[in-house]
């Protein structure tokens, strides 16, 4: 089976959206159908999708749901357009901290806007390329990433890397992944170890489900186990996505990852965070004002339906951390490679 060809991980057919349903994977193979706007709302907040460029993509197609629902109920060019506004915000509210959830709806606002005086049908017409439009930049983008990204990657490196940035978190192919896929294609053996990623296992079982089905070499660890492995020796290079990077290069992604970057600077291994530039927010100075998603307890307190921990016990469960950029040792981007990221460098991106 081509995993990500059979089974992608959205796809938009008759204005409708589905997604494959990440929280039953690998377990069962099942496509939420997403046929309004909340739907999709709904399904990044349950995280059905999941994954910075995903939510992204996801929200772009809502608003074209919502703006055909409006077409549908006869309303005029400047009603949808206030109908999508609407819908943007809260589709934006889903989850707080990947900043590609604005950037998608913010783009497709703006289309909306410089479209405004076209006949209703004309305006969805536009909505409905230009959310397919950011689904396959994100692809090509991530085949860039990775181009650029396993340039870093030795033959027979042994790479650590932290919850899911596959092509089950994009549109295709993937950031982090995607420098793993494109290594690989060049024909080095490479070899994965894989976080688990405690609470949500997006590791254990978004991670290796696609590694397995690729027949990239890996192994699943527990998140506890990378110390010891890079005591060993047995890492040459860790990289992970990101949610949103600050301007001066900080990162946020999957809790955990700062612990990562900061034995990975003890051990003097590479520490590389791949992000396309949909994930740079350049309206944040430095990761401090970068909002962390609280998530629910029972995450903590459960495995799947089962407690493991005494009931009423306290628990805190922040879904993200932030990697300060002095901890990141490159930033792969579809523009190329940021060694030692800082604002400038950063900024330097936007104009090249
Ligand atoms: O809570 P999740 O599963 O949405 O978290 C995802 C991550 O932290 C990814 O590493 C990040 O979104 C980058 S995906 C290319």
């Amino acid at each position: 089976m081509n995993r990500e060809k059979d089974l992608p991980t959205l796809y938009w057919k008759n204005h409708t959206l589905y997604l494959i349903d990440q929280r039953y994977l690998p377990g069962r193979i099942e496509y939420r159908i997403c046929r309004s706007c909340p739907d999709v709302a709904d399904s990044i907040k349950e995280m059905t999708v999941r994954g910075a460029p995903a939510i992204g993509i996801s929200a772009a197609f809502g608003l074209v749901i919502e703006a055909g629902s409006a077409l549908k109920s006869g309303l005029s060019t400047e009603k949808m357009i206030e109908k999508i506004t609407l819908a943007g915000a809260e589709l934006i509210k889903a989850r707080p901290t990947a900043v590609n959830l604005a950037w998608g709806v913010e783009r497709m606002l703006r289309l909306a806007a410089v479209n405004s005086k076209l006949p209703a049908q004309e305006l969805l017409n536009r909505l409905e390329e230009e959310a397919l439009a950011i689904y396959e930049e994100d692809v090509r983008n991530n085949r860039l990433i990775g181009r650029f990204g396993a340039e870093l990657v030795p033959d027979q490196a042994n790479i650590l890397t932290h919850c899911n940035a596959g092509a089950l978190a994009t549109g295709g192919y993937g950031t982090a992944l995607g420098v793993v896929r494109a290594a690989c294609e060049e024909g080095k053996q490479i070899h994965v170890y894989i976080d688990e990623t405690r609470p949500l296992l997006q590791g254990a079982r978004l991670t290796a489900f696609e590694l397995y089905h690729e027949g990239i070499a890996a192994t699943l660890i527990t998140d506890n186990a990378a110390g010891y492995l890079m005591a060993l020796g047995k890492i040459d290079l860790i990289v992970v996505g990101a949610d949103r990077i600050a301007a001066n290069g900080d990162a946020a992604n999957k809790i955990g990852t700062y612990g990562l970057a900061v034995l990975a600077r003890y051990h003097q291994i590479p520490f590389y965070v791949a992000a396309p530039l949909s994930t740079i927010d350049r309206d944040l100075a430095c990761g401090s004002g970068i909002v962390i998603e609280e998530r629910c307890l029972t995450e903590v307190t459960h495995l799947e339906q089962c407690r493991v921990t005494v009931a009423g016990i306290k628990a805190f469960n922040p879904a993200f951390d932030v990697t300060p950029a002095g901890l990141i040792s490159a930033i792969i981007t579809e523009k190329g490679v940021i060694r030692q990221p800082a604002a400038e460098k950063i900024a330097a991106l936007f104009t090249a």
